[in-house]
């Protein structure tokens, strides 16, 4: 498990109200341990990973926050700072279907961990964190990693960081239900601060790519969009992408997913396949390429040829893809249109949530604040547009 790290800045104070929104919760007798998964901005790679494609996502300094206490008992009682619904169990009982709720997500993670056999003792639990939920920023995956990792501390049970990544992955998609890819878990699981995480989505490698904070931030706006039926929208890019393999696989020898579809394959058949399915092929491959691109400028210190990756990915995401919306494509063409913006696109799924933008670190002051303008302009209502800092990985936090 990772160090215990002493927290400063935004992340203790967020701590020290979290700590006492437990004790206001189940009170104060006993010792609380807290621990914090990140969010991710995934800055290229955009819808490939259940496609076998490369990703590029990047853990942020906002996240989960799970407060534990141990019980004498072989109760469990999880709450949240959001929501007054708790989900009570008494252990070994096992865990109820899925509910439509938000502990779902920590639910899930219990009933795979208790599956793998594990056990303890009981244990009041509050869950919160300064993560925008529904945003694109991984709030599901960030809750299942830190739950995670609250069980694997209270319960001893030294998972190692690919079986907390895992373990949430089932959560998610065997529990919650959403056929979400590879991307988000791992990108949470395996941060680490001051690097890009690269994973190849069809062979699980990975590597930390250093990304120069001197030289470059991230910054994320949020469009304020939720879009309760992402989620159908986003199952169906799934379906297009899978009719695109299948159409195409038989011209390519050896071929797994999309990914190894070479794009003369698909020049050469998109008249066989419907003309949405092959824009949606066309995104796929080309993107592809692009992330390749963008790993190549980003190792050789060219973050101008990263950025102008990420503004190509966006423009395919709005035309092939189609999974951008009038927020999000108005906040990249301020963004574009700013001095010192390197780089900017949606990040997540789509259909809402936020804008990531590649910063130089010589962007004039209030560079922010004019894209935001832009915005509230034309929509009457002022994003929120921050830099986020870097952030290590899941860990369990201790106050200075
Ligand atoms: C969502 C999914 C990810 C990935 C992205 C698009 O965030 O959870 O697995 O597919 O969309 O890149």
């Amino acid at each position: 498990m990772q160090r215990a790290g002493r927290e400063t800045g935004g992340l203790e104070a967020a701590l020290r109200e979290h700590v006492r929104r437990f004790e206001e919760s189940f009170g104060r007798a006993g010792r609380v341990r807290v621990h914090f998964a990140p969010g991710r901005v995934n800055l290229m790679g955009a819808h490939l990973d259940y496609s076998g494609g490369p990703v590029m996502p990047l853990a942020i300094d906002r996240g989960t926050f799970v407060a534990a206490r141990e019980r004498t008992d072989r109760r469990l009682r999880l709450r949240s700072t959001l929501d007054a619904r708790e989900l009570v169990l008494e252990l070994p009982e096992p865990v109820p279907p899925r509910a439509g709720r938000w502990y779902d997500y920590p639910a899930g993670v219990l009933r795979e961990l208790l599956a793998a056999g594990a056990a303890g003792p009981g244990l009041d639990v509050l869950f919160g964190g300064n993560l925008p939920i529904g945003a694109g920023l991984s709030s599901s995956a960030s809750i299942c990693v830190a739950t995670a990792h609250a069980l694997d501390a209270a319960w001893g049970l030294a998972l190692a960081p690919q079986a907390r990544v895992d373990v949430a992955l089932a959560a998610e998609r065997d529990y919650v239900g959403v056929q979400c890819g590879i991307m988000d878990p791992y990108a949470v699981g395996l941060a680490r601060e001051g690097h890009i995480l690269w994973l190849d989505c069809k062979d699980l490698s990975t590597q930390h790519l250093p990304l120069d904070p001197a030289a470059v931030r991230v910054a994320v706006a949020d469009t304020g969009v939720r879009r309760e039926l992402a989620w159908g929208a986003f199952n169906q890019r799934v379906a297009e992408a899978r009719a695109a393999y299948e159409a195409l696989a038989p011209h390519v020898e050896g071929a797994t997913c999309l990914r190894d579809v070479p794009l003369d394959v698909l020049e050469r058949h998109a008249s066989e396949l419907e003309p949405v399915v092959a824009r949606r092929a066309e995104h796929v491959l080309r993107e592809v390429r692009r992330t390749f691109e963008a790993r190549d400028a980003l190792l050789a210190g060219d973050l101008a040829g990263f950025g102008r990756r990420m503004l190509e990915a966006h423009r395919s995401l709005r035309d092939l893809y189609e999974v951008s919306v009038a927020e999000l494509d108005v906040l990249v063409e301020a963004a574009e249109a700013a001095e010192g913006v390197l780089g900017a696109r949606l990040t997540g799924a789509g259909f809402g949530g936020c804008v990531a933008i590649l910063l130089s670190s010589t962007a004039p002051k209030g560079t922010l604040e004019r894209i935001a303008e832009v915005f509230e302009r034309r929509f009457g209502a002022r994003p929120a547009v921050e830099v986020f800092g870097g952030d290590p990985g899941p860990r369990e936090l201790e106050l200075a």
